[in-house]
């Protein structure tokens, strides 16, 4: 990965649903405001159930209508190394910040995606919550990327 790209890594528990929507989100709406090369974008779960998958078929489903291809994507599960190689790593629940923190301390800054709220799992949950994930998703993205542009802005 290059170092020189500020970077961060979206994480929530199985690495199918949330995140893998975050960084899909997160590429299309930087490469729209002419980001696309700036940043380096992951994901990654706490857990290793789904390890080697792809996204499951429901994201994959509301990100293909958003005109997003999240499909190559697969599932890896979030190592300590992570917390030294990521600029940022954002959680996408109180629950997957606090998994993060027991993996240690490292460069990076870990930090809830929302300011005041979870993004909810919708895992087992009909395609109603993931179009709901997608926009709560959508929504709150920009301030994350303004966030990095700042951070980039003041480095440079
Ligand atoms: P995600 O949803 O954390 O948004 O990817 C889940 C996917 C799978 C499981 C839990 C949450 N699971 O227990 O397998």
């Amino acid at each position: 990965m290059p170092q020189s790209k500020p970077s961060v890594l979206f994480v929530c528990l199985g690495n199918i649903c949330r995140s893998p929507l975050a960084e899909g989100i997160f590429r299309h709406q930087a490469g729209m405001a002419g980001y696309a090369q700036q940043f380096h974008a992951g994901s990654a779960g706490t857990g290793a159930w789904h390890a080697g998958e792809p996204p499951h078929p429901n994201s994959i489903a509301v990100a293909a209508q958003n005109g997003i291809d999240i499909s190559g994507q697969r599932a890896r599960q979030i190592l300590r190394e992570d917390l030294d190689r990521f600029d940022l790593i954002v959680g996408m629940d109180a629950s997957n910040v606090a998994n993060i923190r027991q993996l240690g301390t490292g460069r990076a800054e870990i930090l809830r995606f929302l300011d005041h709220g979870d993004v909810p799992d919708p895992w087992g949950r009909g395609m109603d919550q993931y179009h709901a994930v997608f926009e709560l998703i959508g929504q709150a993205m920009p301030n994350l990327i303004n966030r990095l542009i700042r951070a980039r802005k003041l480095a440079d």
